[in-house]
């Protein structure tokens, strides 16, 4: 007879199986039926007695508006303002790396918390442009920093630094770190292919940081949602470069070593994956759209965070967006813009950040923030 634990590993088994004839999704196939294939997920978690302790965040000088890429590449005038509500965005000079950006965001944290490089007792990059595919773009940041502690990547794309935050305060919560820096970097300008229209305006470079620590008991992570949605992976990825499809001059012709997105099919995603998680996350945490006190949702499109104001009522003067001036900055996009949204004098002490970030993989993470 089977026990209850052997009846749910093998209904987990049966869920698995269904899927598994869905997937992959061939990429000539997402056009079909897309909504039917995204993973839905009413899974939350609480993580408090964390506080946010400091920001800090860099972008490179270099300004690149979009009328420079129309004339550059010929790219339709008005377009990408038209279609992604982006002006500009920076782009790293040559010689600076992801890890160059996550120092500068990174040494602006500690700056601002008052911590020096021997308090730091974890160090999280969140980040899909690392600057070597080994060693991590951690241990670099770690050398550069001359830090004494452990260092990891974590690749969750334009979610990385949601799964690095809620990663660095788990260490927090428990008391196995006192002094966290988690820190969101990505150098987005070397993976997209500079005259791809549909792509490369979309994305620019940057750097966020946060110093964690101990808060008091109602502060952090009241309600969070991390989810994944591997069947949706080819939407938005870069096919050649990894033990799969190792480099060779063909691949590299073809430019498969660049980020491939289908543009149409993530923004579809993005508009049902971001409203579902936000309305679970509040729901869960028994909190109304009232009682949050900003929004900050990850700087793909604008008309992505529109459509989640409408679907769910957010009035606009509760929403942080910088996205007119520095795009898609993937793992940097939310600190960047809590950052400069707590400079201005946006969150004080108590406030609910509903924060939330989506992308690759697919993934989402989404978290309600007591400050
Ligand atoms: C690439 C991009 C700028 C191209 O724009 P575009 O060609 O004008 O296409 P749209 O964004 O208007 O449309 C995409 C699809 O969503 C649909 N759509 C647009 N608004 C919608 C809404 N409010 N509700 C439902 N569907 C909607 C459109 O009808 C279209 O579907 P179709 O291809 O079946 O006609 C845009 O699709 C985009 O930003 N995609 C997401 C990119 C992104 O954010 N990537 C990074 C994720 S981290």
């Amino acid at each position: 007879m089977n026990s209850p634990l052997t009846e749910s590993i093998e209904a987990t088994i049966d869920v698995h199986k269904v899927r598994n004839e869905l997937q992959p999704i061939p990429r000539e196939k997402v056009d079909e039926e897309p909504r039917l294939l995204f993973r839905r997920s009413s899974r939350v978690q609480r993580l408090t007695g964390v506080a946010i302790r400091s920001i800090g965040s860099y972008v490179p000088s270099r300004i690149v508006t979009n009328e420079e890429l129309e004339q550059r590449y010929g790219f339709e005038e008005g377009w990408v303002k038209r279609r992604t509500g982006i002006s500009q965005r920076r782009f790293a000079g040559e010689g600076e790396s992801t890890s160059d950006l996550a120092v500068e965001a990174a040494k602006r944290a500690m700056l601002a918390a008052r911590v020096a490089p021997s308090d730091i007792d974890l160090l999280i990059v969140g980040t899909f442009t690392p600057d070597f595919t080994c060693p991590s773009t951690a241990c670099l940041v770690q050398d550069k920093l001359n830090l004494d502690a452990p260092a990891m990547d974590l690749q969750a794309a334009c979610s990385g630094f949601m799964y690095s935050l809620a990663t660095g305060a788990q260490f927090i919560a428990t008391g196995n770190a006192k002094c966290a820096l988690v820190i969101g970097a990505d150098v987005n300008s070397r993976i997209v292919q500079p005259d791809d229209q549909r792509t490369a305006p979309l994305f620019g470079d940057g750097a966020g940081a946060v110093i964690l620590g101990a808060g008091e008991a109602d502060q952090g992570l009241v309600c969070y949602q991390l989810g994944a949605d591997g069947a949706g992976g080819c939407m938005l990825d870069r096919p050649a470069g990894g033990v799969t499809q190792p480099l060779t001059p063909e691949l590299v012709a073809a430019g498969k070593h660049f980020l491939q997105m289908d543009g149409r099919n993530v923004f579809k995603w993005a508009i049902q994956a971001v409203t579902e998680s936000i309305e679970v996350v509040l729901e869960q945490a028994g909190v109304t759209m009232e009682d949050v006190s900003l929004f900050v949702l990850h700087q793909a499109n604008i008309r992505i965070i529109d459509h989640a104001m409408k679907v769910l009522s957010i009035p606009r003067s509760k929403v942080y967006n910088n996205l007119d001036r520095v795009g898609n900055t993937s793992a940097a996009s939310i600190p960047l813009a809590l950052d400069e949204a707590y400079r201005e004098g946006r969150i004080q002490r108590g406030d609910l950040v509903l924060m939330c970030g989506f992308g690759a993989g697919l993934t989402w993470g989404t978290g309600l923030f007591r400050w």
